[in-house]
């Protein structure tokens, strides 16, 4: 299976998955990184690995342009699998059709509580710190036409310490996200039918 990773910022996601990749936990090539910021992170860290690299953004390109040429790097690439990990953009729609079934993402909380539109970054966090929630966690799902709206694959709770800040609990939970995106990929992998794309 070819992955291509999607990730603008500190792309901390895609260095989990990555070291996954070369510790042998995922068979699959991580054929790519598709950035819309140059300079994050995620594509710093693709550029010292030798992790091809693709910046796609709406600079100078009109939205049907953009569709044109992050499909036709997908498919020159091979792509079979989606792997959303810190994208703030919206993927094109004809995209997710193709794809469908075949793009996961990660949330930091437990959806379908704390998702949506505005609902990233440290933004989440702070809702659930408001809301006096006693747990937060992360989902891992598919992704379809809405944002954070796919069937759920895997949530793993966590709790929500009183003097926890936003930023105390987004590292508490970064830190599992790092743990399980990496399981789930090799798990999906797994049940993974080539026949089915291309
Ligand atoms: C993570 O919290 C993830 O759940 C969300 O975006 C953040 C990305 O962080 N989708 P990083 O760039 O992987 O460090």
């Amino acid at each position: 299976m070819n992955i291509c990773i999607f990730a603008s910022g500190t792309g901390s996601n895609f260095k989990s998955i990555y070291r996954a990749y070369r510790r042998g936990l995922i068979k699959s090539n991580i054929k790519l990184l598709i950035t819309n910021n140059s300079t994050c992170g995620a594509a710093l860290f693709a550029k010292k690995y030798k992790v091809p690299c693709e910046h796609i953004s709406s600079a100078g390109y009109n939205a049907k342009e953009l569709e044109t040429k992050m499909m036709s790097v997908l498919i020159k690439n091979k792509i079979d699998f989606i792997v959303l990990a810190g994208y703030v953009k919206m993927l094109p729609e004809s995209i997710v059709n193709k794809f469908d079934g075949r793009i996961i993402n990660i949330h930091p909380a437990l959806l379908p509580s704390f998702g949506g539109a505005g609902m990233y970054g440290l933004n989440v966090h702070k809702a659930v710190l408001d809301s006096g929630a006693k747990y937060s966690g992360l989902t891992i799902h598919y992704v379809d036409k809405e944002y954070d709206n796919g069937k759920i694959i895997f949530q793993k709770s966590i709790k929500v310490d009183k003097d926890d800040t936003p930023e105390m609990l987004q590292e508490k939970i970064l830190k599992q996200e790092h743990i399980f995106y990496p399981r789930i990929i090799a798990e999906l992998e797994k049940n993974y039918d080539k026949k089915s794309t291309h």
